[in-house]
């Protein structure tokens, strides 16, 4: 393996657009690749994400390094926008984090699925080949193993998809290893992010999705700050030692530092092809184990209330994380209790996300 080249190198005016970069997991990347000294164009469209959070960023980076923001309200739909994107700027490299992630309403509108997903994707490949920046990041999903016949994940498993958000990261996936394979000039990587919790150590960015949240640790989060009365728990007699589904919960900063790796991989080494890592810590913790942690954390209760399973869910998923760690020199670092403190942390100082009051519904 080549040697990868230090910070100091990696620093050397690199200038890297991330879409979706007001996201949960965007914020927090954006934030670790200002840090990192890198110069940072973000596109969002702000559907599930808000100007706020980037101000937080700004403010999280300082008034130097904010200086190396650059932000596009745009849609990756819509060619004008990113064709102003990407003229106005030469991009080293492209981490592709914009899409939409909730299965239950993907089912529900599977075109607006295909054609957020696919087609924002499609665009944006033309508009880096047009422009000749051929070095991505592409934000995958442990969706892409469906029901994992065997644990842990490794990246080199069949894969499967059970719904219509999932087949949207199983074909961008392919799709990728197809234009690569067309085009060796290009270098992907593709990151399968287990279940992403916690947030910033500052607790001033986190998660706030719209809506109802679909996710356990947004809803248990909703709950501690009395947004909710109680929590859902989906099935308590699965397989498991306590009979409710294992995951292999990240924390989001683990997940963010995952990209600056992906990154300095994708800069050190030619033909590397296209290639997935998992992104998960390689344990595995059950819902009530999840809830107990958080309350420790919270010093709270948390009310739950035992329902029947959720259609799709799989008994048990955690990550081998063995790839990553030997091609990419990254693991996680952080535990279920730093996630559940971090993820607190936010909570109880911003319990209604980044708005200050609650919202209408
Ligand atoms: C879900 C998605 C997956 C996506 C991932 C993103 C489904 C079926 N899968 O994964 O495609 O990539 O989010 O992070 O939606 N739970 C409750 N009560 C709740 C919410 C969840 O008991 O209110 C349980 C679920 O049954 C599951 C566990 O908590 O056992 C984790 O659920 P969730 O956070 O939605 O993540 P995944 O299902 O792993």
């Amino acid at each position: 393996m080549a040697a990868l080249p230090s910070d100091g190198e990696m620093r050397e005016k690199k200038r890297i657009l991330v879409t979706g970069g007001a996201g949960f997991i965007g914020t927090h990347t954006v934030l670790q690749l200002l840090k990192g000294g890198f110069l940072v164009s973000i596109i969002d469209n702000f559907d599930n994400s808000c100007e706020e959070a980037l101000e937080r960023v700004r403010d999280l980076a300082g008034p130097d390094l904010s200086q190396n923001l650059q932000f596009y309200l745009g849609d990756l739909r819509n060619r004008e926008d990113l064709e102003r994107v990407f003229s106005e700027s030469r991009y080293d490299a492209v981490i592709h984090f914009a899409g939409l992630k909730a299965v239950g309403e993907s089912v529900a509108k599977p075109l607006l699925y295909y054609n957020n997903n696919m087609i924002g994707t499609i665009h944006l490949y033309e508009f880096m080949t047009k422009y000749g920046c051929k070095k991505m990041v592409f934000s995958s999903s442990t969706t892409v193993y469906g029901q994992p016949e065997k644990i842990p994940c490794v990246e080199d498993s069949e894969l499967n998809a059970l719904n219509p958000y999932g087949r949207t990261k199983l074909f961008l996936e392919d799709m990728a290893r197809d234009i690569q394979h067309a085009d060796p000039e290009f270098r992907v990587i593709l990151l399968r992010y287990f279940n992403p919790v916690g947030a910033h150590e500052s607790g001033q960015i986190g998660e706030d999705p719209k809506g109802i949240p679909n996710n356990l640790m947004p809803y248990i989060q909703q709950v501690a700050v009395g947004r909710r009365p109680v929590l859902n728990v989906y099935g308590d007699d699965y397989p498991t030692k306590d009979g409710t589904p294992i995951r292999d919960y990240i924390h989001v900063m683990d997940v963010a530092d995952g990209h600056i790796a992906a990154l300095r991989k994708l800069f050190a080494e030619e033909n590397i092809g296209c290639i997935a890592y998992n992104l998960g810590t390689g344990f595995g913790t059950s819902v009530l184990e999840m809830v107990a942690a958080f309350e420790k954390a919270a010093g709270k209760k948390i009310p739950i209330k035992m329902c029947p399973r959720r259609p799709g869910d799989a008994t048990e998923v955690y990550a081998s994380t063995e790839k990553a760690q030997k091609d990419l020199g990254w693991s996680a670092r952080y535990g279920i209790a730093e996630m559940c403190r971090d993820q607190w942390n936010w909570a109880s100082k911003n319990p209604y996300g980044y708005q200050s009051q609650p919202p209408e519904s």
